[in-house]
Protein backbone atom coordinates (compact mmCIF):
# COMPACT_ATOMS: atom_id res chain seq x y z
CA UNK A 1 0.00 0.00 0.00
CA UNK A 2 1.88 3.59 -1.00
CA UNK A 3 0.15 6.60 1.20
CA UNK A 4 0.01 9.54 -0.92
CA UNK A 5 -1.85 13.07 -0.85
CA UNK A 6 -3.54 13.73 -4.02
CA UNK A 7 -2.81 17.34 -4.92
CA UNK A 8 -6.12 18.40 -6.33
CA UNK A 9 -9.69 20.21 -5.62
CA UNK A 10 -11.22 19.30 -8.85
CA UNK A 11 -13.84 16.95 -8.15
CA UNK A 12 -13.46 15.14 -11.64
CA UNK A 13 -10.15 14.59 -11.92
CA UNK A 14 -10.41 13.33 -7.90
CA UNK A 15 -12.48 10.53 -9.46
CA UNK A 16 -10.68 9.71 -12.52
CA UNK A 17 -7.23 9.07 -10.04
CA UNK A 18 -9.27 7.31 -7.67
CA UNK A 19 -10.47 5.12 -9.74
CA UNK A 20 -7.10 4.13 -11.70
CA UNK A 21 -4.73 4.12 -8.89
CA UNK A 22 -6.83 2.84 -5.81
CA UNK A 23 -7.15 -0.70 -7.62
CA UNK A 24 -3.85 -0.11 -7.95
CA UNK A 25 -3.07 -0.25 -4.13
CA UNK A 26 -2.66 2.97 -3.75
CA UNK A 27 -4.14 4.84 -0.42
CA UNK A 28 -5.03 8.55 -1.72
CA UNK A 29 -5.95 10.94 0.61
CA UNK A 30 -7.43 14.02 -1.24
CA UNK A 31 -5.60 17.64 0.14
CA UNK A 32 -9.05 18.92 1.03
CA UNK A 33 -9.52 16.39 3.35
CA UNK A 34 -6.05 17.16 5.18
CA UNK A 35 -7.38 20.99 4.83
CA UNK A 36 -5.11 21.95 2.16
CA UNK A 37 -6.05 24.51 0.07
CA UNK A 38 -4.56 25.28 -3.91
CA UNK A 39 -1.49 26.82 -4.59
CA UNK A 40 -1.49 29.47 -7.45
CA UNK A 41 -0.68 27.55 -11.00
CA UNK A 42 1.89 30.22 -12.29
CA UNK A 43 3.78 27.55 -14.54
CA UNK A 44 3.41 28.24 -18.21
CA UNK A 45 3.48 24.28 -18.96
CA UNK A 46 1.79 21.70 -17.33
CA UNK A 47 5.04 19.87 -16.02
CA UNK A 48 5.69 23.09 -13.38
CA UNK A 49 1.73 23.78 -12.56
CA UNK A 50 1.94 19.50 -12.02
CA UNK A 51 4.86 20.42 -9.62
CA UNK A 52 3.84 23.37 -8.25
CA UNK A 53 0.66 21.59 -6.93
CA UNK A 54 2.47 18.54 -5.78
CA UNK A 55 5.21 20.28 -4.16
CA UNK A 56 2.63 22.07 -2.03
CA UNK A 57 0.76 19.24 -0.85
CA UNK A 58 3.97 17.40 0.05
CA UNK A 59 5.07 19.67 2.50
CA UNK A 60 1.34 20.72 3.72
CA UNK A 61 0.54 17.09 4.40
CA UNK A 62 3.98 15.79 5.32
CA UNK A 63 3.49 12.98 2.65
CA UNK A 64 4.86 12.13 -0.80
CA UNK A 65 2.02 13.84 -3.28
CA UNK A 66 0.58 13.34 -6.38
CA UNK A 67 -0.67 15.86 -9.19
CA UNK A 68 -1.56 16.18 -12.46
CA UNK A 69 -2.01 19.30 -14.49
CA UNK A 70 -3.64 18.98 -17.97
CA UNK A 71 -5.78 20.82 -20.63
CA UNK A 72 -6.44 21.03 -23.87
CA UNK A 73 -5.03 22.10 -26.80
CA UNK A 74 -6.75 23.40 -29.44
CA UNK A 75 -4.87 23.70 -33.33
CA UNK A 76 -7.57 25.96 -34.58
CA UNK A 77 -6.34 28.14 -31.72
CA UNK A 78 -2.56 27.90 -31.94
CA UNK A 79 -2.96 25.28 -28.53
CA UNK A 80 -4.68 27.14 -26.62
CA UNK A 81 -6.26 27.16 -24.31
CA UNK A 82 -3.67 25.22 -22.64
CA UNK A 83 -2.24 25.40 -19.46
CA UNK A 84 -5.23 28.18 -18.84
CA UNK A 85 -8.13 25.40 -19.84
CA UNK A 86 -9.59 25.71 -16.25
CA UNK A 87 -9.63 29.72 -16.08
CA UNK A 88 -10.08 30.03 -20.63
CA UNK A 89 -13.70 32.16 -19.88
CA UNK A 90 -12.02 33.90 -17.10
CA UNK A 91 -10.61 33.22 -13.84
CA UNK A 92 -12.49 31.11 -11.54
CA UNK A 93 -14.74 29.89 -14.55
CA UNK A 94 -17.36 27.10 -14.62
CA UNK A 95 -16.54 24.13 -16.75
CA UNK A 96 -19.60 25.65 -18.49
CA UNK A 97 -18.49 28.89 -19.15
CA UNK A 98 -15.13 28.11 -20.69
CA UNK A 99 -16.69 25.52 -22.42
CA UNK A 100 -18.89 28.09 -24.25
CA UNK A 101 -16.13 30.07 -24.52
CA UNK A 102 -14.26 27.56 -26.96
CA UNK A 103 -16.72 26.81 -28.87
CA UNK A 104 -17.50 30.66 -29.65
CA UNK A 105 -13.71 30.77 -30.37
CA UNK A 106 -14.26 27.99 -32.65
CA UNK A 107 -17.98 29.06 -34.31
CA UNK A 108 -17.38 29.07 -38.09
CA UNK A 109 -14.34 26.43 -38.23
CA UNK A 110 -15.23 23.38 -39.86
CA UNK A 111 -15.08 19.93 -38.96
CA UNK A 112 -11.82 19.02 -40.17
CA UNK A 113 -9.96 22.08 -38.63
CA UNK A 114 -11.45 21.34 -35.32
CA UNK A 115 -8.69 18.48 -34.26
CA UNK A 116 -7.34 18.66 -30.71
CA UNK A 117 -5.86 16.98 -27.80
CA UNK A 118 -5.94 16.63 -24.00
CA UNK A 119 -2.24 16.72 -22.27
CA UNK A 120 -1.89 15.30 -19.13
CA UNK A 121 1.27 15.21 -16.84
CA UNK A 122 1.26 13.38 -13.69
CA UNK A 123 4.18 13.69 -11.15
CA UNK A 124 5.28 12.13 -8.09
CA UNK A 125 7.31 13.76 -5.76
CA UNK A 126 8.75 12.08 -2.33
CA UNK A 127 8.95 14.98 0.30
CA UNK A 128 8.51 19.02 -0.96
CA UNK A 129 11.79 19.07 -1.91
CA UNK A 130 12.44 16.07 -3.77
CA UNK A 131 14.99 16.36 -6.51
CA UNK A 132 14.29 13.92 -8.62
CA UNK A 133 10.54 13.64 -9.27
CA UNK A 134 8.94 11.27 -11.04
CA UNK A 135 6.90 11.90 -14.28
CA UNK A 136 4.08 10.40 -16.32
CA UNK A 137 2.63 12.13 -19.35
CA UNK A 138 -0.47 11.48 -21.52
CA UNK A 139 -2.06 12.92 -24.63
CA UNK A 140 -5.12 12.04 -26.44
CA UNK A 141 -6.36 13.02 -29.68
CA UNK A 142 -9.06 13.85 -31.02
CA UNK A 143 -11.65 17.05 -32.24
CA UNK A 144 -14.07 20.05 -31.19
CA UNK A 145 -17.89 18.85 -31.76
CA UNK A 146 -20.17 21.53 -32.90
CA UNK A 147 -22.02 21.59 -29.96
CA UNK A 148 -21.84 19.71 -26.53
CA UNK A 149 -23.50 16.19 -26.01
CA UNK A 150 -23.55 13.91 -23.07
CA UNK A 151 -23.41 14.11 -19.15
CA UNK A 152 -20.11 11.93 -18.14
CA UNK A 153 -17.00 13.21 -17.29
CA UNK A 154 -15.98 16.77 -17.21
CA UNK A 155 -14.77 20.18 -17.99
CA UNK A 156 -14.76 20.25 -22.08
CA UNK A 157 -15.84 16.31 -22.55
CA UNK A 158 -19.07 16.82 -23.59
CA UNK A 159 -17.29 18.78 -26.38
CA UNK A 160 -14.33 16.66 -26.90
CA UNK A 161 -14.98 13.79 -29.76
CA UNK A 162 -11.81 11.30 -28.96
CA UNK A 163 -10.48 10.12 -32.53
CA UNK A 164 -11.88 7.11 -34.04
CA UNK A 165 -15.23 7.95 -32.31
CA UNK A 166 -18.70 9.14 -33.02
CA UNK A 167 -19.11 9.79 -29.42
CA UNK A 168 -18.29 13.08 -27.37
CA UNK A 169 -15.69 11.68 -24.00
CA UNK A 170 -18.98 12.90 -22.06
CA UNK A 171 -20.95 9.99 -23.77
CA UNK A 172 -18.25 6.98 -23.04
CA UNK A 173 -18.77 5.12 -19.66
CA UNK A 174 -16.35 6.09 -16.36
CA UNK A 175 -13.93 2.65 -17.68
CA UNK A 176 -14.23 3.70 -21.49
CA UNK A 177 -12.45 6.95 -20.88
CA UNK A 178 -10.34 5.56 -18.01
CA UNK A 179 -8.99 3.06 -20.05
CA UNK A 180 -7.68 5.60 -23.04
CA UNK A 181 -7.66 9.23 -21.62
CA UNK A 182 -4.69 11.53 -21.55
CA UNK A 183 -4.69 11.01 -17.84
CA UNK A 184 -4.70 7.02 -17.88
CA UNK A 185 -1.76 6.99 -19.58
CA UNK A 186 0.06 9.41 -17.82
CA UNK A 187 -0.76 7.42 -14.70
CA UNK A 188 0.17 4.21 -16.17
CA UNK A 189 3.50 5.85 -17.38
CA UNK A 190 4.30 7.16 -13.68
CA UNK A 191 3.27 3.87 -12.13
CA UNK A 192 6.07 2.19 -14.57
CA UNK A 193 8.41 4.72 -13.16
CA UNK A 194 7.46 3.86 -9.77
CA UNK A 195 7.96 0.26 -10.23
CA UNK A 196 11.09 1.09 -11.87
CA UNK A 197 12.41 2.97 -9.04
CA UNK A 198 10.86 0.52 -6.46
CA UNK A 199 8.61 2.46 -4.67
CA UNK A 200 5.63 0.22 -5.62
CA UNK A 201 4.87 -3.47 -6.91
CA UNK A 202 2.17 -4.64 -8.49
CA UNK A 203 -0.47 -6.23 -6.26
P1 LIG B 1 -5.87 21.79 -13.98
O1 LIG B 1 -5.06 20.63 -14.45
O2 LIG B 1 -6.54 21.51 -12.68
O3 LIG B 1 -5.12 23.08 -14.01
O4 LIG B 1 -7.08 22.02 -14.98
C1 LIG B 1 -7.25 21.25 -16.09
C2 LIG B 1 -8.45 21.76 -16.88
O5 LIG B 1 -8.32 21.20 -18.18
C3 LIG B 1 -9.78 21.27 -16.32
O6 LIG B 1 -10.38 22.18 -15.45
C4 LIG B 1 -10.58 21.09 -17.59
O7 LIG B 1 -11.07 22.35 -17.99
C5 LIG B 1 -9.52 20.64 -18.59
N1 LIG B 1 -9.39 19.15 -18.57
C6 LIG B 1 -8.32 18.43 -18.18
N2 LIG B 1 -8.57 17.12 -18.27
C7 LIG B 1 -9.84 17.01 -18.70
C8 LIG B 1 -10.67 15.88 -18.96
O8 LIG B 1 -10.33 14.70 -18.78
N3 LIG B 1 -11.90 16.18 -19.39
C9 LIG B 1 -12.33 17.47 -19.58
N4 LIG B 1 -11.62 18.53 -19.33
C10 LIG B 1 -10.35 18.32 -18.90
Amino acid sequence: MKRAVLASANPGKLRELAALLVPAGFELLSQAALGIGSVPETGTTFLENALLKARHAAAAAQLPALADDSGIEVDALGGRPGVWSARFAHPGASDEENLARLLAELAGVPEPRRTARYQCVAVWVRSADDPEPLTGTGTWEGRIALAARGSGGFGYDPVFIPAGEQRTAAELSPDEKNRVSHRAQALAALVAALEARGVYSRP
